[in-house]
Parts: structure tokens; sequence; C-alpha cells
């Protein structure tokens, strides 16, 4: 353990863009992050599933599927089910091993029966209702028990492609988000929808914050934009070359103006300045790894998939990846955020050179 005994370093990849690869970024991270002795817990909270589809066997979704209502379920919805029968207070559950140090908490299609009534949860949240703000607050609160009867180093959670009131207490509740940027006209113009949602969501927290009683649960509600991951990959069959391309200079002004300048303006602490280039690293195309991996539910460089120099590679750009956030986590935490890029990169070398 290296971290906090109260609480683990949460993190969100996020871009509200589908398909940028949230989940596979996420996975691969924490099992990088396993493989350098961290204790992770990955939780699939967007209600596709994906993640949990890439880690499990069908047949098992199935049965947690199934169980997932009784007192012995053991997804997330079990776990925020009786806050949506009123009760406002969420049930522990035991998360599954994947992996030595990785665990996983289930998704469920049920989610989204959860994210209809937290529009409700943070309009009351406004109004004081200590029901709501625990409501609110509820998957945080189910992080913050597992930990505590088995200590994580860290917690990742997986979001679906959307600005939802899921996503919003999500984010809400992590230390620090990535994000994953293709070179496509919609995931880039997805920046400025996430700066401004994003700036929205703490200007409502912190209102949430000042005002409400005393013993109210709070989301932590600083999420710091530790940096962003350009992704170049194949979609739907075809390759993104015939499309609109960005340059990676582009996409680095873009994650500038759109997130890093905004978040500033609430405070110093949640985005590197202009100078430093929060580039995490790049994923290049690696469909072979990436689809063995899927199938065999195992990081993409054990993968029985591509050549041992591609999974070499993988294997590095993950450690490399890994290695950043614990700088940005370990010690200094969000100060280490205005410290200076490492390991990022020259900026002038365009998503061309990857492959676009
Ligand atoms: N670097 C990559 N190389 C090849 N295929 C990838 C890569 N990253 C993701 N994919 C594939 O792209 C699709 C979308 O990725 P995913 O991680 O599910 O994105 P998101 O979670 O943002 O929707 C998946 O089918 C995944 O297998
Ligand atoms: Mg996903």
């Amino acid at each position: 353990m290296v971290y906090s005994p109260e609480s683990p370093v949460r993190i969100t990849l996020f871009n509200p863009k589908g398909g940028v690869g949230k989940t596979t970024l996420t996975t691969n991270i924490a099992f990088a992050l396993a493989e350098m002795g961290r204790s992770v817990l990955l939780v699939d909270s967007d209600p596709q599933c994906n993640l949990t589809a890439s880690l499990l066997p069908d047949e098992q979704i199935d049965d947690l599927l199934n169980q997932s209502n009784g007192s012995d379920g053991q997804t997330i919805w079990t776990a925020v089910s009786p806050v949506v029968h009123d009760t406002r207070v969420g049930r522990l559950v035991e998360p599954i091993s994947v992996e030595s140090n990785v665990k996983l908490l289930p998704g469920d299609i049920r989610l989204f029966e959860f994210e209809e009534l937290l529009h409700d949860f943070w309009k009351d949240s406004l109004k004081r209702r200590l029901g709501a703000l625990r409501a609110t607050a509820s998957i945080s609160m189910l992080v913050s028990q597992i930990h505590r009867q088995s200590p994580l180093d860290y917690v990742f959670y997986d979001t679906g492609p959307n600005i939802g009131a899921l996503n919003r207490v999500l984010l809400l509740d992590s230390d620090f988000f990535v994000v994953p940027v293709t070179c496509d006209l919609y995931s880039v113009r997805a920046l400025a929808t996430l700066g401004k949602a994003l700036a929205k969501w703490i200007f409502d927290a912190e209102t949430i914050a000042a005002i409400a009683p005393a013993d109210a649960e709070l989301l932590r509600s600083t999420p710091a934009f530790l940096g962003y991951v350009p992704q170049r990959f194949k979609v739907y069959g075809r390759s993104m070359a015939a499309e609109r391309c960005f340059d990676l200079r582009e996409v680095k002004n873009r994650i500038h103006t759109d997130i890093s300048k905004v978040l500033r303006e609430f405070s110093h602490n949640l985005a590197p300045p202009p100078s430093v280039d929060p580039m995490l690293g790049r994923f290049e195309d690696m469909a072979p790894l990436v689809l063995a991996a899927q199938r065999e539910g195992v990081a993409i460089w054990e993968s029985s998939g591509g050549t041992p120099s591609l999974r070499a590679t993988a294997r590095r750009t993950f450690h490399g990846i890994a290695r950043r956030i614990e700088q940005a986590a370990h010690g200094a935490g969000k100060r280490a955020l205005s410290g200076p890029a490492q390991g990022t990169g020259a900026d002038d070398i365009r998503m061309s050179a990857l492959g676009c």
C-alpha cells in the first residue's frame, strides 16, 4: 500500500464520445498498475457493461445478472438498488478477483434505472435533502467501504459515452480524470462539451457543498485533469484516415483551451499550465492484441494476439502511462500537475505518424 488509508486514488477515463478506447485503456492501465504491485479496483459503471464483458466469461455474467437483485448479488446494481428502492443507503458487495491485484465490480444494465433517479437526487441535493445527498454519494461510499474491507491503491470508474447524471457523480468522485482522444472530428469536438460540462458540475457541486447540512455525505468535487492519450484505430471496419483527421498539435491546443483553461479558472491545481503538454502516452492501433485480449480477459501484452514485438510495445506503452499516473498521484499529489511534463514525446508528431 502506498496511498492514503482513508481513500484509494480514484480515476476516470472520460470522453463523451463512444468508441475512443475508454474501456480498453482503463483495463490495461489497471493491469499495468497491478504488475507494478498496486491493488486496483475496476468499477464497471457504464450500464453497457463492456468492461465486464471483456473480463468475465458470458456464462458468469449471465449468472451475475440473474442474481443481482438478491442479497447475494455481486453487481454494481446489487450495491445501489436499495437506494433506488428508497432506503437511500447502498449495500456492500464483494468485488470479483480477475487477476492478481485486480478486482472488478461488475456492471449491470439496470444501472440505467439508477441514473434516472440520480437526476432528481441532484436537484434535491441543491435543496439540502440529506437522503438525496447520500444517494448521490452512494457509489463513492461503496468504494470507500470496499477499500476499508480490503485496501486498494487505485479505483477506476469506466464510463458510458454521454454527459449524464451518472457520469457527473463518477467524475465528481474522482481525484483525477484522463481523456482518451482519437483524431476524428467528433472525438476532438467532444472536448469542448466535456470542458463545459465539468465546469458546470464543479460549480453546482460547490454550491451543494456550501449549503449542505454539516453531516451530509459529499462528493470530493475536485477532479483534476491528469492528461490525455491520443488513440488511433479502426472503428466499424474502416480506417479513420478517410475522415477529417486532426494533427497532434491541434489536439494539444484543444486540450488546453477546452479543458485545462476551463478548469484552471476554478483552481490552478485542477489542470496543468499551458507550458506543460499533459500527453500521458500514445496508444497505437493494436487491433490483433485488443481483440485477442478481449476474448481471453487479459492485458493486451499477455494476449495471444499480434507479434512479440507488438506485445512488448503495448507493455511499454501501458507501463509508461501507469508510471505517469503514479507520479501525479503519489506524494506531491495534484501539485505534480504543475511540474514539467516527462516522457510525453514531441508535440509536433502528427496523428499521421500513428497511421492516420
Ligand atoms: N488501440 C486500439 N487498437 C485497436 N482497436 C482498439 C484500440 N482501442 C480500442 N479498440 C477497439 O475499439 C473499440 C472501442 O474501444 P472501447 O475501449 O470499447 O471504447 P469506449 O470505451 O470509448 O467506447 C473496441 O472494439 C476496441 O476493441
Ligand atoms: Mg466503454
